[in-house]
């Protein structure tokens, strides 16, 4: 392939007459110009929209494996079936069940629109379990028909517009101000959902948003019986994603003790994969638009990939943000790099879109979010 590709240019070089410059477009839907790069360049698609003359002589044509991309990430690498970003809003607020417009809001058809467009596939849409499931008849109680509704109108714009949705319990392993205690009650809380979802096939079931503080079998018992309603609830073809204690961070990953006990997790229907955050500040909680250093996010993510590597699991890395200089941009993309070379990652999610981030520094919310202007086209589009 690749000597192929190599000799195809040279052959072709000569016949056209103008060579696009560093870094300039070669391709793209609609686009008209020069296909091929002056010496040292050559055409790199970064989507269906935009191709670019980055610095090598390999062409990339393949959108399954290709050699390197444009961020600079080279060696064979897998793209992630899963990419694109979460969709924050409705878990906003601590008001229970809140108003809608005041304490909590949906994602827009805009921004889906946006991301879909610019070829991301993937939205996880945080909610608040108590929204949904009313404190007043418990966890297995009935689900608020409004909220309901609004969570399957947003979930099911974006799958029959060709994304997949992630429903996301926003709820940290906690309902109605306690830890969940019961598994047996949460997994019918999952089965409940998951009822309303089986029928279609590009829903992703996340078990819950970052467990932290808990006993570690009791993380075990509530994914295990959450996967199990799932399952039972007749979703038998959908993704599953569990995600672990001590915030799931992959960085403490294995050193948590996540590793050890989770790997013990069964999926009947065998479609699951270990869900990860991780941001790329001092403390690692996203919360400072200064990263620790350039290379940081490949370094944080070793171990686990490692880990699942070495276990033939798969794993997806459901929140990464950083700020919107060199030092953070570099990391992201060290870290989106190491994830294709690995080919142990599905996927993929930036934190965050939503409308109601304002000037947060990690928003890629449409259409002038913080992050937008450099993180989307320098260190998230080139993965694609
Ligand atoms: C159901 O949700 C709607 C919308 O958030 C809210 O206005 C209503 O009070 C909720 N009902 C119950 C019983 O919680």
């Amino acid at each position: 392939m690749q000597s192929f590709l190599i000799l195809a240019l040279a052959t072709l070089a000569p016949l056209v007459a103008a060579q696009q410059s560093a870094y300039g477009q070669c391709g793209g839907t609609g686009y008209t110009g020069s296909t091929t790069c002056v010496s040292g360049y050559s055409c790199t698609k970064i989507n269906e929209y935009y191709s670019q003359c980055t610095p090598g002589t390999v062409s990339t044509t393949s959108a399954s494996s290709s050699p390197s991309n444009a961020a600079g990430c080279s060696g064979t690498l897998t793209k992630f079936k899963y990419f694109g970003v979460n969709e924050a809003g409705a878990e906003f607020g601590t008001a229970v069940p809140g108003q809608l417009g005041k304490d909590y809001t949906w994602p827009t058809t805009t921004s889906i629109d946006y991301f879909l467009g610019k070829g991301f596939n993937t939205f996880r849409v945080g909610f608040m379990m108590e929204r949904l499931t009313p404190p007043s008849g418990g966890l297995t109680g009935a689900f608020n028909a409004t909220y309901l509704a609004s969570l399957k109108q947003t979930a099911s714009y974006i799958t029959s517009h060709g994304g997949y949705a992630v429903l996301d319990p926003h709820n940290y392993g906690r309902y109605n101000g306690a830890i969940m205690s019961s598994a047996a009650n949460f997994g019918t809380w999952c089965k409940n959902l998951a009822s309303q979802f089986a029928s279609d096939s590009k829903i992703i079931f996340d078990t819950n948003n970052e467990y932290h503080d808990m006993d570690q079998q009791l993380v075990f018992d509530l994914n295990q019986a959450c996967i199990n309603g799932i399952r039972a609830a007749g979703a038998k073809s959908q993704l599953i994603l569990v995600e672990g204690n001590s915030w799931t961070g992959a960085w403490t990953w294995v050193s948590s003790g996540n590793a050890a006990s989770l790997i013990n997790l069964k999926d009947p229907n065998n479609n699951m994969a270990y869900e990860m955050h991780q941001y790329l500040d001092s403390d690692g909680s996203g919360t400072s638009a200064t990263c620790v250093s350039s290379t940081i996010g490949a370094e944080r993510l070793a171990a686990a990939t490692a880990w699942l590597k070495a276990n033939g699991k798969k794993g997806f890395l459901g929140e990464i943000g950083g700020g919107s200089n060199d030092a953070c941009i570099n990391a992201v993309k060290g870290a989106l790099c190491s994830m294709q070379q690995s080919g142990v990652w599905i996927g993929a999610l930036w934190w965050a879109a939503g409308p109601w981030w304002a000037d947060y520094f990690q928003s890629i919310e449409p259409p002038n979010g913080a992050a937008i202007s450099r993180i989307l086209p320098e260190a998230l589009l080139p993965f694609l």
